[in-house]
């Protein structure tokens, strides 16, 4: 076990169905992704994040949203949340039963205004009825926080911007706060002291940790992050998936690699490591590339 850890379980947040997706250029078919989503859900993962209910103009990737979480297989255990921006996403997410969802802003202005055409406090404001009508329903709310260690505008992002944008999704009643590195910029010192200083106002238990692989930190960021206390990881199959406000900017992490890490630290996950692989093989070839997994390639490699 890593010093000072209460437990050795890890929770991968599943999110390659959305995060990856809605920055590949392939379009998939609806009936691709649930297959993707549903070779998931044998793979033991606990958190699959299915889809999003946002603008099919601001993301057409992910258009079919409504169709995909329809038929998707849900298993018993394993909760399917979906990310929802505002009132109008939240209905078109519960007329087909959605019982988690994610709300997202960022500790940015700059980057906020280009990905939700909102400021950070208007952002939030508009989760506020969101947040009430969940809490009413039953639904869980799971918040994301963008841009924790850079933005591509603003570049530096102060650490307390990001503990107070953190602080306040946990306030309006978000369960779990995800931390994103959505850029992939940041390296292993600063993810600790980011993570340190947020779960100074956040609970760790309460926190999660989502870092992009642009600049290849993302793994030591998560060995930084794990030995912080940090117990939430997010990732995705063969790592797919980009930003479209940043440059190069490229996919989460590969869950493949997350996995195969911290099973080699001893830790435990739940998933069986060969379905995850055969699954991010089998979505590569969907996709026609190459997969960002390094794990994966190394145990498909003819
Ligand atoms: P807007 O244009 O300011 O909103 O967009 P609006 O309220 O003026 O609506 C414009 C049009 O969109 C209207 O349609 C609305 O009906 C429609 P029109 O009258 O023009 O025909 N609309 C919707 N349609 C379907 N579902 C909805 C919805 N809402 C409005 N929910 C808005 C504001 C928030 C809607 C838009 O900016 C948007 O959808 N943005 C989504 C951007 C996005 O999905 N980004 C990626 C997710 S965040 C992320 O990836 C980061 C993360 O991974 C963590 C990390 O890595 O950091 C989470
Ligand atoms: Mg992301």
């Amino acid at each position: 076990m890593l010093p000072g850890m209460s437990t050795n379980h890890v929770r991968i947040v599943e999110v390659g169905a959305r995060d990856g997706l809605q920055n590949e250029k392939t379009l998939l078919p609806a009936d691709v992704k649930i297959a993707l989503i549903d070779r998931l859900s044998s793979t033991g993962l606990k958190t699959i994040e299915a889809t999003s209910f946002v603008s099919p103009k601001w993301v057409p990737q992910l258009a079919d949203a409504a169709e995909v979480f329809q038929h998707i297989r849900k298993l018993p255990g394993v909760s399917y949340p979906v990310l929802v921006p505002n009132e109008q996403g939240y209905e078109r997410a519960r007329a087909v039963g959605v019982t988690e969802i994610a709300v997202f802003t960022a500790a940015s202005e700059a980057f906020n205004r280009k990905n939700i055409n909102a400021s950070i406090d208007e952002s939030i404001e508009r989760f506020i009825p969101v947040m009430k009508r969940a809490k009413e329903d039953g639904v869980k709310v799971r918040g994301y926080v963008s841009t924790v260690l850079g933005c591509p505008y603003q570049g530096e992002v102060p650490v307390s911007d990001v503990v107070r944008v953190a602080r306040r999704l946990h306030e309006v009643g978000c369960y779990e706060i995800s931390l994103g590195d959505t850029i992939g910029v940041g390296t292993p010192a600063k993810a600790r002291a980011m993570l340190k200083a947020v779960a100074q106002e956040v609970p760790m238990p309460a926190l999660a940790v989502h870092f992009h692989d642009t600049y290849g930190q993302a793994l030591a960021n998560i060995l930084a992050c794990l030995e912080e206390g940090v117990r939430v990881v997010d990732s995705a199959v063969s790592g797919t998936g980009g930003c479209p406000y940043a440059k190069g900017a490229t996919g989460n992490v590969a869950s493949e690699d997350v996995v195969y890490m911290l099973h080699g630290l001893g830790m435990e996950t739940g998933i069986d490591l060969d379905i995850l692989v055969a699954t991010g093989a089998w979505l590569a070839g969907q996709l026609h590339k190459e997969t960002a997994s390094r794990v994966t390639r190394a145990l498909t490699a003819a």
